[in-house]
């Protein structure tokens, strides 16, 4: 179905079966990696069990790709969490959701910090919903906690909308421009990329999406620009450190040319 994601896949697939990450070119890794972990509910219902299963395997591969995008050396992890549409879905998959981040913040808070790595949180915490004070309060420990690591930059995209973060960051260049610390021909690429929630951050090299789906689903839509995209069928809770070694070895072989030649 993919119209160009899985050609390339396979053939990824093929070359990476005599070498695993060894057969990589560290030197043409991607800094940034953003995934869109897409297809856990689809994943469990192929097994007859309920969404929240898939979520809770999802979880599981989360920790392998952390790890081993640890172990290569990639700068910034971005993972798309929950997204500010996401609060549609049924209470209890959303509760059972919030439920899987806590635990995720209070198991897996001391392993990160002892293995150095930076938690950095896209998108709006305090505008969760009332309820969730406890998650609120655990994203914030986890930030301040790590925040002077100097390892694996991971960006959790969390009640996060590429839209909503343009428009905020609109609305914070208008405030700056009405208390007078601004003039609107001040406003260029870089004032406008610093009032958003990935300010100081490399670009976006790589998108992946698992599942199949080819949209952004609003993710990221302003640093997206000239990220290369790759798509995989394979669901997220599938997804694991070989698969994602086949992403990065597609990435190391496509031609970025930046609107030049
Ligand atoms: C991604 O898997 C996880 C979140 C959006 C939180 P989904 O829950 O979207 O799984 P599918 O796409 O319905 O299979
Ligand atoms: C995008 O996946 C959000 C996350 C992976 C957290 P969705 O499953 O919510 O996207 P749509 O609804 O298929 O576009
Ligand atoms: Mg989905």
């Amino acid at each position: 179905m993919a119209l160009f994601g899985k050609d390339e896949a396979q053939k990824a697939s093929e070359q990476k079966a005599n070498g695993g990450s060894e057969g990589l070119e560290r030197e043409k890794l991607p800094r940034h990696v953003a995934i869109i972990m897409d297809g856990n509910g689809r994943w469990a219902q192929r097994r007859g069990m309920p969404r929240t299963f898939g979520h809770k395997a999802g979880v599981e591969a989360l920790r392998e790709i952390i790890r081993h995008s640890d172990d290569l050396g990639i700068e910034v992890l971005t993972i798309y969490a929950f997204s500010a549409e996401n609060w549609k879905r049924s209470a209890e998959e959303v509760g059972a959701l919030m439920g899987l981040l806590l635990e995720y913040f209070t198991k897996e808070l001391d392993e990160l910090n002892r293995e150095n790595v930076q938690i950095r949180i896209l998108g709006d915490i305090d505008g969760m919903p009332s309820g969730l004070e406890r998650q609120k309060a655990a994203l914030h420990a986890a930030i301040e906690r790590t925040q002077k690591n100097t390892g694996l930059r991971l960006c959790i995209a969390l009640n996060y909308g590429g839209r909503q973060e343009i428009v905020h960051a609109a609305r914070q260049l208008a405030r700056r421009v009405a208390a007078g610390e601004l003039t609107p021909e001040e406003i260029d690429q870089e004032r406008f990329a610093a009032e958003l929630y990935t300010a100081g951050l490399p670009e976006v090299d790589l998108l992946i999406r698992t599942s199949g789906e080819m949209r952004l689903s609003n993710f990221l839509l302003y640093q997206l620009a000239y990220a290369e995209f790759y798509q995989t069928d394979t669901l997220w809770p599938d997804f694991n450190k070989d698969t994602y070694d086949e992403a990065l070895l597609a990435y190391t072989r496509r031609n970025r040319r930046f609107g030049g030649v």
